[in-house]
């Protein structure tokens, strides 16, 4: 089987095999073993300090010397609307008294939001590879800074019409993220959230664009990453099939609830940050939706949740946090190594 195409050769790897950046589940250890396994390893920092960034970019780039992305989240932080934050802020403590949690959601004077503006200086000091974004398109200013630097640049759209305003802005590629995807949907247009399939989303964005497309969204198998290809994507990017893996730091319970899921038990919902986002039915997203309060937008209600949910994951309690996942997690919910989860599917491919 040919894997080399026009994009593994842009991106220097040997299959067009993409681990998909999964913010709160992928460890720099599954970075270096997706990229030392030959193909690209991700490394989510959406949100998170230039400090932290930068440590966590140094500790793939002493695990591996092959080419891995940086995933940022490109979004504006909108005013906060306190009357709205504070009711959903009285809430969440109520539920944390309710559950015997230790913990408590910080006053809205306290929230700090960083954005990508200000990791943008430490990919390059860095020398980052490849950016991947989603959420949005960076500014102008941070594009050309990046393109300047020789980073090869990566955007996510959810629809054509997201994907025709990633082509205007010259990025190299683009991941296709299909309603199937799971973790949060990277639609960036005004208006009700683009719901297209990913068998839809392919063919339509190929006649309308002419850039290398990455499909995502319930790849885990042979015969899926092969489907992808024959709708014309040149490469795919895998995410919920390596939630299980022995470098994620997704919690036992978080994994148990992948390994039995039907493909009804995901839904899109906004209770845990504000932005639509696939994850497993459970006991907060019920509680919070059934309340009639309106929910903040990310990343505000990401800040209020987030005391409350890493108290959830320490206690291994799966209701309380977030479960994002893809419609089909069973199918691939192996508690194996990374490199063993991605050499299957390379094998599987290989061999049909
Ligand atoms: C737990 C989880 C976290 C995610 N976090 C991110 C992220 O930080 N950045 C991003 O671009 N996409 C993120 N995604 C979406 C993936 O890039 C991708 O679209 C999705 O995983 C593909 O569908 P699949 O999970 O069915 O393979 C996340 C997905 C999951 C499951």
């Amino acid at each position: 089987m040919e894997w080399q195409n026009k994009l593994t050769q842009l991106l220097g790897v040997t299959y067009p095999v993409i681990q998909a950046p999964m913010l709160g589940v992928t460890s720099p250890a599954m970075v270096a073993a997706i990229s030392n396994a030959g193909g690209l390893g991700s490394l989510p920092v959406g949100g998170f300090s230039p400090e932290k960034t930068r440590q966590l970019i140094q500790e793939v780039k002493s695990l591996t010397d092959k080419p891995y992305s940086v995933n940022l989240f490109a979004h504006d932080v909108p005013d906060i609307d306190s009357v709205q934050a504070e009711a959903m802020r009285s809430y969440l403590n109520t539920l944390i008294d309710k559950n015997g949690l230790h913990a408590e959601v910080p006053d809205l004077e306290s929230l700090k939001f960083y954005t990508y503006k200000e990791q943008i200086a430490i990919l390059t000091e860095e020398n980052v590879p490849i950016v991947s974004f989603t959420f949005g398109i960076p500014d102008d200013g941070s594009l050309t800074k990046m393109k300047q630097h020789g980073i090869i640049l990566i955007g996510t759209a959810t629809c054509t019409e997201e994907a025709i305003l990633l082509a205007e802005k010259n990025v190299d590629a683009i991941v296709l993220q299909g309603i199937e995807a799971g973790g949060h949907r990277g639609s960036f247009i005004p208006g009700d959230v683009p719901q297209v399939g990913l068998m839809a989303l392919v063919p339509m964005a190929r006649k309308a664009v002419n850039i290398p497309l990455i499909a995502s969204g319930s790849i885990n198998s042979g015969e899926t990453v092969k489907a992808a290809f024959a709708l014309g994507a040149l490469a795919v990017q895998i995410g919920t099939a390596f939630i299980s893996a022995n470098e994620s730091l997704a919690i036992p319970a978080y994994k148990q609830a992948l390994a039995t899921a039907k493909d009804t038990d995901t839904i899109l919902t906004r209770a845990f940050s504000g932005r639509w986002a696939r994850g497993i039915k459970n006991d907060f997203i019920d509680k919070v939706e059934s309340t009639g309060l309106d929910i903040p937008p990310y990343p505000i209600q990401n800040s209020l949740t987030g005391t409350l949910r890493a108290e959830a994951q320490k206690k291994d309690n799966g209701q309380l946090t977030n479960l994002w996942s893809g419609q089909a997690a069973a199918l691939s919910a192996d508690k194996l190594p990374s490199a063993d989860i991605f050499n299957k599917i390379i094998s599987e491919t290989e061999s049909l």
